[in-house]
């Protein structure tokens, strides 16, 4: 049995409704009221070695601070989280025999090159990516069974609040504001819903190690504004500049691909595609429902 560590997290959600879709039952750990278990990484994760139930034989552990900038800003704090906390949940479960497997980014790589394999090196250039590197370095360590699954940006097709830069695009295309969109930024936008099947997939082929999980689709930041922009009639609003004209802390790489043929070899799986998906994301707002009908 499968738990999910971090439930109520966009990519928690799904897996969690996923799982549940498909008649299997799964545990669920969150720092939220109403889960199976209460778990919140802030703190340290006293005697959860003790609540985890029997027949947990997997942990998917969704549960991060995600934010870029907060982890730059307060890397002590959200290092106990991300990496101390998050270190004893994995020793806990590796101490039992289950299973982790641990959500990491594309951030754990520079950023200069892209189409960066499993094995490449990672020269994270963010504090975010340097936790994920060393939570990864705790796991490439032991040699109980893991999977690290690297992925890129998760977008979602209904919900509101997408905080992914297809819903940031959307929101600023529905107030009529210009978005400045990095021509020199590449990115590769994966559907969430696909997220769990995948895992799904890893699981069932009991393979281990890292795995990179992530739509092969390529957009620069300005290719991607101007599809969204074009389908729903608002191009003028879409302008290019570069990555580097944004002021950000710590700056943002250039091309954080991800090279996914092992994990395709693996699984055969084929990941949803945005052009698949764009009619269902507009489709559920309404303030762009009379643009949908339009290619
Ligand atoms: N979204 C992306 O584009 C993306 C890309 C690459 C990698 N990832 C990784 O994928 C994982 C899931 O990302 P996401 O987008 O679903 O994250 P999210 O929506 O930002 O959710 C944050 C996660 O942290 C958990 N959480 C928040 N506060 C907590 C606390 N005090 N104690 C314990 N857990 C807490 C939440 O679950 P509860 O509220 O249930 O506790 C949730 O699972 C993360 O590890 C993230 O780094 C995400």
């Amino acid at each position: 049995m499968l738990l999910i560590v971090g439930s109520n997290g966009l990519l928690g959600r799904h897996v969690v409704n996923y799982f549940m879709a498909t008649g299997e039952s799964v545990i669920c750990a969150s720092h939220g009221s109403g889960a199976d278990i209460r778990l919140d990484l802030r703190m340290p994760i006293g005697d959860v070695a003790n609540i985890i139930p029997e027949h947990v034989t997997h942990a998917l552990i969704c549960s991060s601070v995600t934010n870029i900038d907060a982890c730059y800003r307060d890397p002590e704090g959200t290092r106990r989280f991300n990496v101390t906390h998050t270190i004893d949940l994995l020793q806990v479960l590796l101490n039992r025999s289950i299973q982790p497997i641990f959500c990491s980014s594309d951030l754990v790589f520079k950023g200069d090159i892209g189409n960066y394999h499993e094995d490449d090196p990672r020269h994270p250039t963010t504090e975010y990516g340097r936790q994920k590197q060393t939570v990864e370095d705790f796991l490439l360590n032991q040699e109980k069974p893991f999977l690290i699954i690297r992925m890129s940006k998760l977008y979602s097709l209904f919900e509101r609040d997408d905080p992914s830069p297809i819903g940031q695009m959307l929101n600023a295309l529905r107030d009529e504001t210009v978005i400045r969109c990095a021509e020199d930024q590449i990115i590769c936008p994966t559907c969430v819903v696909d997220i769990p099947h995948a895992v799904n997939l890893l699981l069932r082929s009991k393979t281990t190690g890292v795995y990179h999980v992530a739509a092969p689709q390529q957009y620069t930041r300005f290719t991607l504004g101007m599809r969204l922009a074009k389908r729903v009639g608002l191009e003028h609003l879409v302008q290019g500049c570069s990555i580097r004209d944004f002021h950000f802390a710590e700056p943002r790489p250039f091309d954080n691909s991800l090279n996914v043929s092992r994990f395709l070899s693996a699984t055969g799986f084929t990941f949803t595609t945005l052009e698949e998906n764009l009619p269902r994301i507009l489709g559920s707002r309404e303030e762009f429902a009379s643009s949908n009908v339009f290619p």
